[in-house]
C-alpha cells in the first residue's frame, strides 16, 4: 500500500467508529502523518494510535502525535473554516497544525504554541517537509495564547487543561470558538465553548485523555500513589487526605449488588456522574493482579469501595464469579460506601444513563454569579480564572 491509500485505510476505520465531517476528512487523506513522526514506521503512523515523542527523566510522555479519533473528533468540534486565523496550544509534531492549514486554507493562517524549543524546531522541520511552510510555529508557554496574531475564529489546546487561560478568551474575535480538553474534577472531557453574553456556553462535549499542560498554568494534580512498585494510584477530585486504603483494599470486600435483579448497564459515563455528584469519587489505576487496570469509586477515611463484577476483588484483579454489576466495601465503614456507591450507580441508570455528550458546561469568567431562579441544579466547579457549572441533559 502507498501512503495515500493507508491514509484512505485510516480514515474509512475511523469512519466506522466515528462521524467525521467531509472536511475534516479531506484533511486526514491530505496529510501525510508519516512526515511527522519520522522515527516510525510508516505503516505504525497511520494506525489509530497515539505516538509519544518526547518523555522526561522520569519516563513519562511529554509530547505525542494524539490518536487520529480523537484529534478528528476536536477538528469537528472546533468547525475551522476557509480563511479562518487558527491558534493552537500544543504544536507537539505539527501534525494536527498541519491539518488546521488545511481546513482555515490558503486565505487563513494558523499559529501553533509549544513550551520546548526542540519540539518547536522538529515541528518546524516537519511541517516544511510535508509543504505546510504557511504554519507559523512559536516558542512560549501557550497560557500567554499569542497576542501577536489575535483576533482569532478558533483557538484548540491539544494539551490537557485544568482551567480556561483568560488570554485565549481575549484572543478569541466575536463568534469565535475555543475547544480544549478539561478537567472536570479528575475527569478530562474535550469541550468546545462559544461567548454567550456574559459568559461562555459549551456547545459539545466529548471524552478524552491527554497529557497535563506545563510550565506557570498546570493547576493541581489530586493523585495518590498507593504504592509504587507494582504501581497503585488513586486520583481524586481534588486535593485531600485520605488514610490507610492500601490496607484496606487487602481484605475481602463487603459486596453490595448494583442491580438487585433487573440489568444495570454500565459505561464511561458513569465516572463523569461520580465525579460531579459526589466529592468523595476515586478513580484506581495501575496493576491490579495481573494486569494493569482501573476501577471507579467512594474513598473515605481508611475506606474505599470499588464498582466491579459481583463476586470480583478488582484490587487483586480477581474477576467476577457471577452475573450482574456489585459495589466492592473495604475497610471499617466499606459496606456504607458500597451501598452508596451502588446507589450512584443505579441513579446514574435511572436518569437514562447520561454519557459525555449529554454534558452541558457553562464558564464563567472569575465566581459564578448565580442566576434568578437558579434551581441549585448542576454542579459548580471552582478554578482559578473561572467558575464552570456542569449539568447532565
Ligand atoms: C499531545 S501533544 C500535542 C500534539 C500535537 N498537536 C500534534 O499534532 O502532534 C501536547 C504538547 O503540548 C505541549 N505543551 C505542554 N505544556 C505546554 C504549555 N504550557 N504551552 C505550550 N505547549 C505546551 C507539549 O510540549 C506537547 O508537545
Amino acid at each position: 500500500m502507498d501512503f495515500a491509500e493507508q491514509r484512505q485505510a485510516m480514515v474509512a476505520h475511523l469512519r466506522k467508529r466515528q462521524d467525521i465531517s467531509d472536511p475534516v476528512a479531506a484533511a486526514l487523506l491530505a496529510v501525510p502523518r508519516h512526515l511527522f513522526v519520522p522515527g516510525v514506521d510508516p505503516e505504525d503512523a497511520y494506525r489509530d494510535v497515539p505516538i509519544v515523542t518526547k518523555r522526561d527523566d522520569a519516563g513519562r510522555p511529554i509530547s505525542s502525535s494524539s490518536q487520529p479519533a480523537i484529534m478528528a473528533t476536536m477538528l469537528d468540534q472546533l468547525g475551522v473554516e476557509p480563511g479562518h486565523r487558527v491558534l493552537e496550544i500544543g504544536a507537539g509534531t505539527g501534525y494536527n497544525a498541519a491539518l488546521l492549514a488545511h481546513l482555515a486554507g490558503p486565505a487563513g493562517h494558523v499559529v501553533s504554541v509549544d513550551i520546548d524549543e526542540d519540539i518547536v524546531a522538529r515541528a518546524g522541520r516537519h511541517l516544511s517537509a510535508a509543504g505546510a511552510e504557511r504554519v507559523e510555529v512559536v516558542g512560549a508557554d501557550g497560557v500567554q495564547g499569542y497576542a501577536e496574531r489575535a483576533p482569532y475564529d478558533r483557538v484548540i489546546a491539544t494539551v490537557g487543561v485544568w482551567d480556561l487561560a483568560p488570554a485565549w478568551l481575549e484572543q478569541l474575535g466575536a463568534g469565535g470558538r475555543l475547544v480544549a480538553p478539561l478537567d472536570l474534577r479528575g475527569v478530562q472531557v474535550s469541550v468546545a465553548l462559544e461567548r454567550a453574553g456574559d459568559h461562555w456556553a459549551g456547545r459539545s462535549v466529548a471524552p478524552c485523555g491527554f497529557m497535563r499542560m506545563r510550565g506557570a498554568f498546570a493547576g493541581p494534580e489530586a493523585i495518590v500513589v498507593l504504592r509504587q512498585d507494582p504501581e497503585l494510584m488513586l486520583g481524586l477530585p481534588e486535593w485531600r487526605e485520605i488514610g490507610d486504603v492500601l490496607a484496606a483494599l487487602d481484605d475481602e470486600p463487603d459486596e453490595v449488588a448494583v442491580d438487585g435483579g433487573e440489568e444495570v448497564a454500565y459505561g464511561p459515563g458513569v465516572t463523569l456522574w461520580l465525579a460531579l455528584r459526589d466529592s468523595r469519587c476515586c478513580v484506581l489505576t495501575g496493576r491490579l493482579g495481573q494486569g494493569y487496570g482501573m476501577s471507579i469509586g467512594l474513598v473515605d477515611g481508611d475506606a474505599i469501595a470499588l464498582l466491579g463484577g459481583r463476586g470480583a476483588h478488582v484490587a487483586r484483579g480477581r474477576g467476577p464469579t457471577g452475573p450482574g454489576l456489585a459495589a466492592q466495601g473495604h475497610g471499617p465503614g466499606g459496606a456504607a460506601l458500597a451501598a452508596d456507591l451502588a446507589g450512584h450507580v443505579r441513579a446514574w441508570n435511572e436518569a437514562g444513563r447520561p454519557e459525555t455528550g449529554d454534558l452541558r458546561i457553562h464558564a464563567y469568567p472569575g465566581a459564578y454569579p448565580g442566576r434568578a431562579g437558579d434551581d441549585g441544579q448542576g454542579t459548580v466547579v471552582p478554578k482559578r480564572h473561572t467558575t464552570l457549572v456542569v449539568t447532565f441533559n
